[in-house]
Parts: C-alpha cells; sequence; structure tokens
C-alpha cells in the first residue's frame, strides 16, 4: 500500500541556510526530543538548494551517508540513492528517526521481528542486540512511498526494522534527509534468504 500519492503536496517547508537549519536543529537537540517536535520541525525547514550541493555525493551502485551535523544527542545527514540502490534489512536499535525526501522517491519496507534463536543476545547494555541469530522469523509490514511534501517516514521504538529501495524501474536519483536521536555507529542488519544476522559498522562517506 502506497500512504502517499505522487504530486499531493502536504507542506512546503522554508528554505534557510544550511547554518540556520543547523542551528535550529542544535537547539532542538539540547531540550526534550520528541519524535513530534523533530517531525515538526522537518516540515517546517530545509536546508535552501545552493547549500545542499556541498554534501552530496554520488558513487555507482550504492547509497552515501553524508554528514551534516551530529552531537550526542542527534545527527543529520543527507543520503543520495541512485537509481537501483536498497539497503540491507535493518534495525534501527530503537532510535527515533525521520526521513524527508528532497529529490526523487523512495519506498520503505516496514518488518516486524517475532523470533529468533539468540534472543538473549539482545540482554546487553548499550545496544539493541550483539546478533548471531542462525533463526530469523520476521513479519513484512507495509511498504510507504516516500516523496518530496509527502508525510515523512519515521522510525521509533515500535517500528524499528526497516528496508528502503529506489528502485531500478524509476530510474532516477534520489536524495533524502535523515535525523536521528540519539547518533549510533553500528546496526544489526538482517539476511533473512541465509537465515542470519550480524552487526554492522556505520559510516559516513563525507564529513
Ligand atoms: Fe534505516
Amino acid at each position: 500500500m502506497e500512504s502517499q500519492k505522487e504530486g499531493a503536496a502536504l507542506h512546503a517547508p522554508v528554505s534557510v541556510p544550511a547554518e540556520t537549519f543547523v542551528g535550529g536543529l542544535r537547539a532542538l537537540s539540547e531540550g526534550v526530543i520528541t519524535k513530534q517536535a523533530i517531525y515538526e520541525y522537518l516540515v517546517s525547514y530545509e536546508i535552501r538548494a545552493e547549500d545542499l550541493e556541498r554534501y552530496k555525493l554520488w558513487v555507482p551502485d550504492r547509497h552515501t551517508r553524508n554528514k551534516i551535523f551530529r552531537n550526542e544527542m542527534i545527527e543529520c545527514m543527507l543520503i543520495c540513492w541512485p537509481a537501483g540502490t536498497v539497503t540491507p534489512l535493518h534495525t534501527h536499535n530503537g532510535q527515533l528517526g525521520w526521513m524527508s525526501m528532497i529529490e526523487g522517491k523512495l519506498l520503505v519496507e516496514n518488518y516486524r521481528k517475532i523470533d529468533c534463536n539468540r534472543p538473549e543476545n539482545q540482554q546487553v547494555v548499550g545496544l539493541d542486540c550483539l546478533a548471531g541469530a542462525t533463526r530469523i522469523e520476521m513479519n513484512q509490514l507495509g511498504t510507504e512511498l516516500c516523496v518530496p511534501g509527502g508525510p515523512l517516514n519515521t522510525v521509533d521504538k515500535t517500528q524499528t526494522i526497516h528496508r528502503i529501495r529506489n528502485l531500478t524501474e524509476w530510474n532516477r536519483p534520489a536524495i533524502s534527509l535523515h535525523v536521528y536521536s540519539r547518533p549510533i555507529d553500528s546496526c544489526v542488519v538482517f539476511d533473512l534468504e541465509a537465515q542470519r544476522c550480524f552487526r554492522r559498522d556505520l559510516k559516513y562517506d563525507n564529513e
């Protein structure tokens, strides 16, 4: 199911210089960070086009993660998705996350974990899980089509596992702006075909 039809813009953020945008995010990161507060900020303000250029990096056949801002509470990055790129199925560790489309479109496939054979590996401090299961049962929930001006896609404590695709047949690059709280440096990815999960480092391509 697609939650947003193309062309039906719900919001039109005000374009501001990158420094202003980051300043606003920093101020929010110093208070109580809620899903709603950051959502409202991101549908109200965007980085002006000329300032976004410096964060763009295109590499064939994979998406790039380009740092805009990070402190202890929050990180903001621009992700560039060539046509046909797809993330592994991954979890956000119960983070809050917001994705705002700048250009093109992306399909988010949401999943929920039912069970695995290493549940004790979730009993660890500071991480969602040590990973290492060899049997994983996962339910695919709905999909969300994300477009500029549409509702933001979010992750939260109840919807934390997904995969993001820029479909080959769309034949166009996509650019999205992501905010996460708190920042994380690794996440668990799932290979359902092989019935394996493992922890993968997350790095910026450009910072
Ligand atoms: Fe994600």
